[in-house]
């Protein structure tokens, strides 16, 4: 099936590292016949990691995708996030809870702290670890953590526990090159790479699309595999398209040159000093 770019979570589960994000689906009702197309699509190619949060569409994405992965539960990895403001002890238990019910499923396979709030990290991690322990969910991540977080994170109990960490990471947000992405490579944290495509604002620049005609590919698919190419990531680009999801499935049969490789770093430079983690 997929026998293309996979990625090793800590708990030694492989998954394919090219998903599909929900952000915007389920915004009108209109669109959800196509949205639910999409997500399935993704499934159907081996694209199975599929990413939403309470925050998408206030639930109703995490009800879009319950509704697309009926019956194909088994085969997906499902990735949901909680709002910092119910990340307590108690409120992330029954935010888990209600994600689960719209999602229509028993357990998420990784439940993330949207960003950081005021809750201490380690209340968090406690109601992830019992969230773990009841079988609501198999793993728990983090997102929007720079690397001061993440050593942070790695110094509460239970923090090592970290399963993935998702950022803002694509070939304009190379920030994360300088540290974050090396101190997840070398502690064994995936990182999710959002906004894979930069939400389409990438796709007009001369070079990426240059590079792409060269091999009869299209500037999304040269980003992802820009993204796939790296150790750890995990590039989920959102499409509502069937068809654009077909085609970000092409960028993992996509062979670069190390020249085409330079010519991408001479377009989009890779960072010189730390760079503070953006966000969108
Ligand atoms: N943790 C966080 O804080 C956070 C923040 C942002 C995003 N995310 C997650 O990451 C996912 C991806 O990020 P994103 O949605 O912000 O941006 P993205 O995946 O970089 O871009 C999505 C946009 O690009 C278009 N698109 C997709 N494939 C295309 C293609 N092959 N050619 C041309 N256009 C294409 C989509 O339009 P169509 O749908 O019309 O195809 C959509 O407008 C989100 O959906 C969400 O799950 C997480």
């Amino acid at each position: 099936m997929f026998d293309d770019p996979t990625v090793t979570l800590p708990s030694g589960t492989s998954i394919p590292a090219l998903g599909i994000g929900t952000w915007n689906m389920g915004e009108t009702t209109a669109d959800a016949a196509q949205e639910i197309a999409s997500i399935r699509k993704a499934i159907e190619l081996g694209m199975t990691v599929v990413d939403t949060a309470e925050m998408y569409a206030d639930g109703r994405s995490e009800e879009i995708v319950g509704e697309a992965i009926q019956s194909l539960r088994d085969d997906v990895f499902l990735v949901s996030k909680v709002y910092p403001y119910n990340a307590s002890a108690q409120g992330a238990i029954e935010a888990c809870e209600r994600s689960l019910k719209r999602l229509g499923t028993d357990h998420l396979d990784l439940y993330l702290l949207h960003w950081r709030g005021s809750y201490p990290l380690e209340e968090t991690v406690s109601a992830f670890e019992k969230l773990k322990a009841d079988g609501k969910i198999r793993n728990w991540g983090v997102s929007n953590f720079d690397t001061d977080d993440m050593e942070e994170l790695f110094s509460v109990t239970d923090g090592k526990n970290c399963a993935a960490n998702q950022v803002l990471y694509n070939l304009s947000r190379r920030g994360p090159e300088y540290d974050l992405l090396p101190w997840c490579q070398s502690h064994g944290v995936p990182i999710m790479a959002y906004s894979p495509i930069e939400q389409g604002r990438i796709l007009s620049n001369h070079e990426l699309i240059r590079i792409a005609k060269a091999y009869q590919a299209t500037p999304a698919q040269v980003a992802l595999a820009f993204l796939l190419e790296r150790d750890g990531v995990m590039p989920i680009p959102k499409s509502s398209n069937p068809e654009r999801v077909a085609e970000n499935r092409g960028a993992t049969e996509l062979e670069i040159t190390d020249e085409d490789w330079a010519a991408l770093d001479a377009a989009f430079p890779p960072p010189q000093k730390k760079v503070s983690l953006e966000m969108l």
